[in-house]
Order: C-alpha cells, then structure tokens, then sequence
C-alpha cells in the first residue's frame, strides 16, 4: 500500500503543496513518538479542515494508502506511528478554541489545541478543565481523546473521556459524523462518543469536540509526603482511599524516580527518601485546610517522616515541574526503558509495590516506580540497555510477570497510555475472546479496507 505519485498530487490537491510533504527531514520529524521508536511514513500531511480530512480518507480507500493520524507525538505506546508506511495526518493546523460558554459549563475546541493552552483559557474565566496528562504542556487535546489521557488530577475527577460530550469526526471511509450532546444527559443511541474516545486513531478522526467543564476551584494546598520505606507510603495511599478521604492528586514516586529526577533538575528532592507523595487538595478554602491537617496527620501516622506544605504558587509550580520531569529525566538516563502503565485496585497498592521490589531484587534488573497511586496507576520502569540481550529478556520477563499479578488482583494492563504497538501482543490477557472478536468487528464496520492506522491495538494475526 505504498503512496503512488499520482496519489501524492491529488493529495496536494486537496491541501495545498506547501500543507504536504515528502522532504525527507519533514519526514523524520514525524517518525517517532515518545516511545522512541521510528517509522518514515511517505508523506506528511497538513489538512485545515474537517472536510479536507474528508477528501484525504476517500482518497485513500480509493486508492488504498494508509492514514495515521497524530497530535504532538507525545504518545507512550506508538498510536501515532506509521508501522506500515503511509502517511502522517498532522492535526496542528485545527487549532482554534471555538467557544467557552460560561452559562452551560462547557467548550468547543478543535483537536490541535495544546491542553496546557486549553487550561489556561478556561481557567481566565474561573472555568476548570480537570484532565491533566503530565505531557500537557506540548501534548494536544485531540491526542488526549484518541488516548484517553488520564494524569494526575483523576483521582477526584476521573479521564478524560468523562468530559466529552460530543464530538465530529471523520470516518475512515470520509464520512463526517456528529456524535453525542451539548447537554448534560442524554442517552439517544449507542453512546459513539465514548467509543471513540480511546479508540487510539483507529475509529476516525476526531475534528471537533464539546467538552465538559466545571467552575474553578476557590483554593489548592499541595503537600509533599516524606516516607523512609516506600512499603509505608504506599499503604498510606491506601489508607488515605479506605477512609473516603478524595484529595485531587496522589502521586507517588520511588527513591529510583527521586533520584534521577533530582539529578535532572537539582531542585532539592529529598534523594535518601525511600520514597515521596505529592498530595493536593482543592475546594474551598476552609475546606482544603482542614482536609490538610487531617491528610498531615494521617501520613505521620502511617509513619511518615516529614510532611511540606508548599507555602506559594512558585512552590507549588516546582513541585509539578518535578513530578511532571519524571519520565524525561527517566528517559535521559536509560532512552531504551520500558514504561508500563499497569492499574490495580487501590488497596492492593502496597502489593504490587512489594512485588515490583522483590522483582528487582530477584532480577538484578534497575527499576523505577511512580504514578497516580491515587488511582491505583503506577507507571513501572525497567530501565535498560536494548542491546544488552540478556537484560532485555529479563525486562520481559519481568513486563510479564507484573501484567500477570496486575490481573491476578483485578487490575488492568493499562490505565491511560493505551495498547498502541507496545502492548497489542498482551491484549489477549486481559480481553477476552468473544469481546476481542468484537472489537475487531467494529473496527471492520468503521474501516472496510483497513486504511486507518493500522498495526495498532490488535495482535498481529
Ligand atoms: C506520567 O505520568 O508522567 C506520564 O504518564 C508519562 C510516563 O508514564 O512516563
Ligand atoms: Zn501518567
């Protein structure tokens, strides 16, 4: 399914030739993804407009080229990468917030938009949009949706996909649907909505989105917990859920995850920590300090050894900028990690964390562990060498086994990165046979002739 030339010029047609590239430095720009794996698509496509899109994907079933569509790259499981060639639909010309409307509580935005950008702009007008992947300084909404990002913020507010209502998208076969409400309820239909949310690029693409927003929170107070053994702080995330306490984030980092990012960033993180909580409250002002005290004392007792409150904003933005640097400074230290993105119930924490040290232990392997232990999601780090084959074994080896005691404890492979190419050849433990069949059923009815991303998401046959 490679790209004809003729093909090439109707699609320059279609764009423009200057929104449409072959060049080959074009190219390796949109290569990779933050997984670091590269793949050279044919060409590099920028439309502006849903109904170009359009075109772009009768095209292609016309001609038969695969379409990849992609936000920022940002993407930890390869959902943006063209595994098959092809080429790459690059959102970032749709890039406008449409509306903010105050009176119903929500927004219409278009796919390209920075989600860090979108915050900012909701929250000049006292409006709140919770989701908050750590990647949304540069990661855009439209990838967000197609990914379903999580962050750190879901604890209290849940995913993204609770804040869509509707959206338009373009069908891989060109048609433009409509999907959803701009209201609060509604249940006419099969909700398509949520089914494209998380469809990781393989059901359309999403061109224009109502999403849910909710008034500003009057005040945040931000803690960092100080633990000496990282058994005691992640039973405290468990004890903060058992008794019904909802702070907005719990993030939990192990000494491994300390440490690089310490020498990443030099901002003063306690290195000798077995390992740290950040912990954020939001409401009311009277409300979020009386939570404090009681999340204070509760930690001390669960044997803390120190509790900080960030004192100023400025603080407070340190400590983000921290949390948020994690898996960069990861990165800087071993590029080949694995990432996994593993979610257990929450009062099972402090077994995986356990499982996780004795794993290390075991297999000589260098680990780091950190994530949204608010909601169970540890992102677990094997930080290795790929050219090293035994080190390589054993990592998926040890992928293995987590995935394994993860599902043993009624958890789920992954919580907010998606199955991408990463994970597709693990899917089958944790969907069933029937409900997989499906999937790929739905895929079929979306996408006849199979242009739409492909390679993602299922096991290759
Ligand atoms: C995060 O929580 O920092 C992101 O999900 C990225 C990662 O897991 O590396
Ligand atoms: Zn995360």
């Amino acid at each position: 399914m490679a790209l004809s030339n003729s093909s090439l010029k109707k699609l320059r047609q279609i764009v423009g030739k200057e929104h449409c590239t072959i060049e080959k430095e074009e190219l390796v720009c949109y290569s990779y993804d933050a997984t670091g794996k590269m793949y050279l698509p044919d060409a590099v496509i920028f439309p502006e407009s849903s109904d170009d899109i359009s075109a772009i994907l009768k095209l292609a079933n016309k001609e038969r080229f695969f379409v990849i569509p992609r936000g920022a790259g940002s993407g930890m499981t390869g959902g943006s990468l063209p595994v098959q060639g092809g080429i790459v639909l690059v959102m970032k010309r749709l890039n406008r917030i449409l509306e903010i409307d105050r009176d119903n509580l929500i927004a219409r935005v278009q796919p390209g938009v920075v989600t860090g950008h979108f915050h900012e702009a909701v929250e000049k007008e006292s409006l709140f949009y919770p989701p908050d992947p750590a990647s949304s300084d540069f990661s855009t909404l439209g990838g967000n949706l197609a990914e379903c990002a999580g962050g750190p913020r879901a604890v209290k507010y849940g995913v993204t996909r609770d804040y869509v209502l509707g959206l338009e998208a373009v069908l891989p076969t060109g048609d433009i649907i409509k999907t959803g409400v701009k209201t609060v309820k509604g249940v006419v239909g099969y909700d398509l909505t949520r089914l494209l949310v998380g469809s990781e690029g393989t059901l359309g693409i999403i061109t224009d989105m109502t999403l849910r927003l909710l008034p500003l929170p009057e005040s945040v107070s931000t803690i960092t917990v100080i633990f000496d053994k990282m058994e005691a702080a992640a039973q405290t995330v468990s004890e903060i859920i058992r008794q019904g306490i909802i702070p907005r984030t719990i993030e939990y980092m192990d000494n491994a995850s300390i440490r690089c990012t310490e020498s990443y960033l030099k901002i003063g993180l306690p290195v000798d920590a077995g390992a740290m909580l950040i912990i954020e409250v939001d409401g009311k002002e009277n409300e979020t300090a009386t939570e404090i005290e009681v999340l204070k004392s509760l930690c001390m007792h669960k044997g803390a050894r120190d509790v900080k409150m960030a004192e100023t904003n400025a603080e407070r933005d340190d400590l983000w900028k921290a949390r948020k640097a994690i898996s960069p400074a990861l990165y800087k230290y071993a590029p080949d990690k694995i990432n996994e993105d593993i979610v257990v119930p929450r009062s099972r924490i402090p077994d995986m964390v356990v499982k996780i040290a004795e794993l290390r232990e075991r297999s000589g392997l260098t680990m780091a562990t950190f994530g949204h232990a608010g909601d169970g999601n540890i992102h677990f780090n094997v930080m290795l060498d790929k050219k090293n084959r035994d080190e390589l074994q054993k990592a998926e080896a040890a992928v293995l086994e987590v995935f394994e005691y993860t599902l043993e404890l009624g958890g789920t492979i992954s919580g907010e990165h998606g199955i991408g190419i990463t994970k597709s050849s693990y899917i089958k433990k944790e969907i069933g046979e029937t409900e997989l069949f499906l999937m790929k059923q739905i895929k079929k009815v979306f996408d006849p002739n199979g242009i739409l991303n492909p390679g993602k998401l299922f096991p290759a046959e």
